[in-house]
């Protein structure tokens, strides 16, 4: 889906399909270069994260294998607490693992403080971030992301695997959603 085909819907765009790939590919050869000779897990968290794993994948060259998360907070003030409840778990054990989670977005942080937590717990090589998007001014908890695309204002983003009730997602590029479609 483009920009031009949801046009009402939309206030402007942010980043675009271009700048996107160009990231990815900047931020594949970093990940190239960092991860040469080890074994690297890809792991991402449903369902905002689908595209940029399935673009940043093929943007390395290293054959790195990706699993997948589901987790869920039950409303707004399970979120604002930060408690996370896994939906569906890896299946892959992570022991011994080189872990690089991947992400769509950080906003207040608190998902993926948690799932940082959960993981070091699970006894992995190694921990880090790629995240496509981060919210500078809307984090809760300090995340030490070691991959990051773009810091972005709090305004309401969607597209790229990002929704507002589960729509946009499909979007190439990201934008901000036009206040009368959420107020
Ligand atoms: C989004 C996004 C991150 C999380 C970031 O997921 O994909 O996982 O929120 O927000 P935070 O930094 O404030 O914790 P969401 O819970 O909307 O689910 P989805 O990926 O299925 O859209």
């Amino acid at each position: 889906m483009r920009a031009s085909d949801i046009a009402g819907d939309l206030d402007r765009i942010l980043v675009t399909e271009e700048q996107i790939h160009d990231k990815l590919d900047e931020l594949g050869a970093r990940i190239d270069a960092d991860y040469a000779g080890k074994d690297v897990l890809l792991v991402g968290v449903l369902k905002g994260a689908v595209m940029v794993m399935a673009d940043l994948a093929r943007h390395l060259t290293i054959d790195a294998p990706m699993d997948w998360m589901a987790v869920s907070s039950y409303g707004s003030s399970t979120k604002s607490s930060g408690v996370v409840q896994i939906r569906k778990d890896l299946d892959t054990p992570l022991e011994g693992r080189h872990v690089l989670v991947v992400e769509d977005i950080i906003d207040s942080g608190l998902t993926l403080n948690w799932l940082l937590e959960h993981f070091r717990t699970r006894g992995v090589a190694s921990l880090e971030v790629c995240a496509l998007l981060r919210k500078p001014d809307a984090m809760k908890v300090e995340i030490d992301a070691k991959y990051v695309g773009f810091d972005i204002p709090s305004d309401f983003v969607v597209g790229y695997g990002l929704d507002y009730a589960e729509r946009y997602r499909g979007l190439r590029d990201v934008a901000v959603l036009a206040p009368h479609v959420y107020s």
